[in-house]
């Protein structure tokens, strides 16, 4: 079978490393399935694992000072795979073998949806999926959008709910708006009641989020992000701000809080640190927090995580989690994806096609 690969990290911008190499079938072992892939969409994630921005990350870590090989938590149960890897986080595809249990052989047949990344990625014609974090999701929602249950539906229930847990009449500003992330929180402030001003840096995205229930949409290219918020929230600013981006637009984004606000920081896609100025949260006594989805898992008990994957469950069905797919590629053209993938204005995801 084939699998899509990264040989060795790159700089942004760069796929020369990535490519399909041939490899053995992979066996499920106890507990396991494998799984035919279908679909698996391209998210930033990958692009952090093709340039080494997670290798960077965690190797700033106090818990993994002095060692050599990473983890993604203090307690080094998850390691971070070194190159060479086979890529992709998620994906969706049929279970054609079980290697054993109730719980494996139950889902033969089945379509499921996957979260496995590198070493052993989705990006593959047969992954490898433990049965008990195989999801099947009713039939009436397609392959493609439930390619992306796992990464971004939970990721965005937990921080709303979890994290922030935003009160209805509230304002929240989300950065990067355009995203599957922006458009589903943008979607949910008509669910959960809050009010919803989108940032974008570009105009491609914002008449779908004014459809979507945006309060407001600041396009940063063309508008002063501050008098902007001001304008739109009658001068009291955000209660809670979502960052992917970092940079300058972060420093911006925190300098429109409300007193008391909650700025939560989840992506680094400027590439560059926050400018983060003491006195903007000092003043307004602003709670700045991170949020990285594999290590907020990892600390929940299984009721709260049966408990979350219902309700991200559930509200995938009703389509909330619904993400624009802007194109679909055959794997084996893997690197016009990642370039289309990186390339601005996207009004949807790219998605890989396996079969
Ligand atoms: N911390 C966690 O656990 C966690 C979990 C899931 C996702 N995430 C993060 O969530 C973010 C969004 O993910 P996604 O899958 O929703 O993304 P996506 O659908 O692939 O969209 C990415 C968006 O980012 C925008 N963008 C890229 N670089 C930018 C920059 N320098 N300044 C402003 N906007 C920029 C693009 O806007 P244009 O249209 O202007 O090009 C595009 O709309 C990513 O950073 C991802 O890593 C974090």
């Amino acid at each position: 079978m084939k699998a899509i690969v990264v040989s060795d990290i790159a700089p942004a911008g760069d796929f020369s490393r990535v490519y399909i190499e041939e490899q053995a079938l992979p066996a499920p072992g106890a507990g396991q399935v494998r799984v035919r892939m279908l679909y698996a969409p391209i998210n930033p994630s990958d692009f952090n694992f093709i340039h080494g921005t997670y290798h960077d990350g965690f190797e700033r870590l106090i818990w993994n000072y002095g060692h050599d090989t990473l983890t993604m938590d203090p307690q080094r149960t998850q390691p971070l795979a070194a190159v060479p890897y086979t890529i992709g986080g998620e994906g969706v595809g049929v279970v054609e073998a079980a290697g054993g249990g109730f719980l494996a052989k139950r889902l033969l047949g089945k379509r499921v949806s996957i979260a496995v990344g590198p070493p052993a990625g989705t990006w593959r014609e047969y992954a490898i999926a433990d049965a008990i974090r195989a999801v099947v999701l009713p039939a009436s929602v397609s392959d493609e959008q439930a390619a992306m249950f796992f990464v971004n539906p939970v990721s965005v229930y937990v921080m709303l709910k979890h994290v922030l847990k935003v009160k209805p009449g509230t304002r929240l500003l989300i950065t990067a708006a355009g995203s599957a992330i922006g458009k589903a929180v943008t979607r949910l402030s008509t669910v959960f009641g809050y009010q919803c001003i989108c940032v974008v840096r570009g105009s491609s995205n914002s008449d779908a989020l004014r459809g979507l229930g945006a309060h407001a949409v600041i396009e940063t290219n063309t508008q002063n992000l501050q008098a902007e918020v001001h304008r739109v929230t009658a001068g009291r600013g955000v209660d809670y701000a979502l960052d992917c981006v970092g940079g300058t637009l972060a420093g911006d984004a925190l300098r429109c809080m409300a007193l008391n606000g909650h700025f939560l920081s989840y992506g680094t896609l400027a590439g560059r640190p926050t400018e983060l100025h003491q006195r903007d949260i000092m003043h307004p006594l602003v709670r700045v927090e991170g949020f990285f989805v594999p290590n907020w898992l990892l600390q929940q008990n299984k009721l709260t995580l049966i408990r979350t994957l219902r309700a991200v469950k559930k509200l995938v069905a009703r389509g909330y989690f619904d993400v624009d797919v802007d194109r679909v590629f055959d794997f084996s053209r893997v690197h016009d994806a990642l370039a289309a993938a990186d390339a601005r204005d996207r009004t949807g995801k790219i998605m890989l096609r396996f079969s």
